[in-house]
């Protein structure tokens, strides 16, 4: 992929996943592929009609022109762990194996890696793919809706945190999921709110969007909880919260989510290769 296959690959994917993006989303879509193509160069793939009818994933520096592309996948490494970020095939160009080509090149690209992760839509050639490339699959829930603020507790002990908490933010990670988020910091400050805790005996982080929690990690459950109301505390009054890819290991986020008022439904699922589900852990769809 290069710079000015973003575009064409937003357009791709809105497409693929039938999503209505707001031109605010669409621009945040395209800085974070753009962020990816920065830090993980050789995971960004496309896939090119090279203008003759053929399907051929072209990476980096390879020629075609921009918006001939028909398939997209991105992936990143941090640490030992891959994750993948983006996965999608034109419409009209799927069930022909360019999805296969796309994810073994993304997959070639986390060579060395110990743990995979991608959270998957609940998409039955996704699927496919992602079992018969060894992930095991992981149902989700998610939580929506408005917070019913009589229910939020008086909590403790949360911040808002700054660029100086990312070494906290990084020893949680290793300790939850066994691998940073370093080098995306940057990109996901000025996107969102950290939150942090940090007690004597344990500490966590969460990140807010302005649709709901983005990521959560904490050293036990009883920070993670705090966190997570403190999240939900933060949301606008009347406005929708959002959290998703939960697994039901994170029966501790289900719990708070219920006694704030909000819904529980199916989501999708956590597709993860050589690891558990990390917990107490609410994965970023984009970064893991
Ligand atoms: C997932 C996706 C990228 C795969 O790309 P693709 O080019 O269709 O992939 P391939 O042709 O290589 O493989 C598709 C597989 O699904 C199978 N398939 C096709 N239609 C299917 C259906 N309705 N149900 C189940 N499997 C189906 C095909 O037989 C093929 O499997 P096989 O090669 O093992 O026989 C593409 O389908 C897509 O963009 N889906 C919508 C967007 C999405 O949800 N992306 C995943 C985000 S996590």
């Amino acid at each position: 992929m290069r710079p000015e296959d973003v575009d064409a690959a937003e357009r791709l994917t809105a497409l693929a996943y039938g999503a209505d993006r707001t031109d605010d989303r669409r621009r945040r879509w395209c800085d974070r592929i753009r962020h990816l193509l920065t830090t993980d160069p050789g995971g960004c793939w496309v896939a090119d009609d090279g203008g003759d009818g053929a399907a051929d994933a072209a990476g980096p520096g390879a020629s075609g022109e921009a918006g001939s592309i028909n398939g997209v996948a991105v992936a990143l490494r941090r640490d030992l762990l891959w994750v993948l970020s983006t996965y999608a095939v034109h419409p009209d160009h799927q069930s022909r194996g360019i999805g296969t080509a796309l994810l073994g090149a993304a997959i070639d690209y986390g060579a060395g890696c110990l743990r995979g992760l991608v959270t998957s839509r609940p998409d039955p050639q996704a699927l496919r793919r992602y079992r018969r490339a060894g992930f095991t699959l992981h149902p989700t829930m998610r939580l929506t809706g408005v917070v019913d603020r009589a229910s939020l507790p008086a909590v403790d002990g949360v911040r808002v945190g700054t660029a100086a908490d990312l070494d906290l933010v990084d020893s949680v990670d290793r300790r939850v999921r066994g691998a940073t988020h370093r080098p995306d910091h940057a990109f996901v400050m000025a996107h969102s709110t950290l939150l942090v805790c940090d007690l004597f005996t344990a500490s966590g982080y969460a990140f807010l969007a302005d649709w709901g929690v983005t990521r959560l990690a904490a050293t036990n459950r009883a920070v993670a909880q705090r966190l997570l109301w403190a999240a939900l505390a933060r949301t606008a009054p009347g406005s929708p919260a959002d959290v998703r890819n939960l697994t039901s290991d994170q029966e501790w986020a289900i719990d708070v989510g219920l006694a704030a008022g909000l819904r529980l439904d199916q989501d999708a699922y956590l597709a993860l290769r050589h690891m558990r589900p990390p917990a107490p852990y609410v994965p970023s769809s984009a970064f893991g």
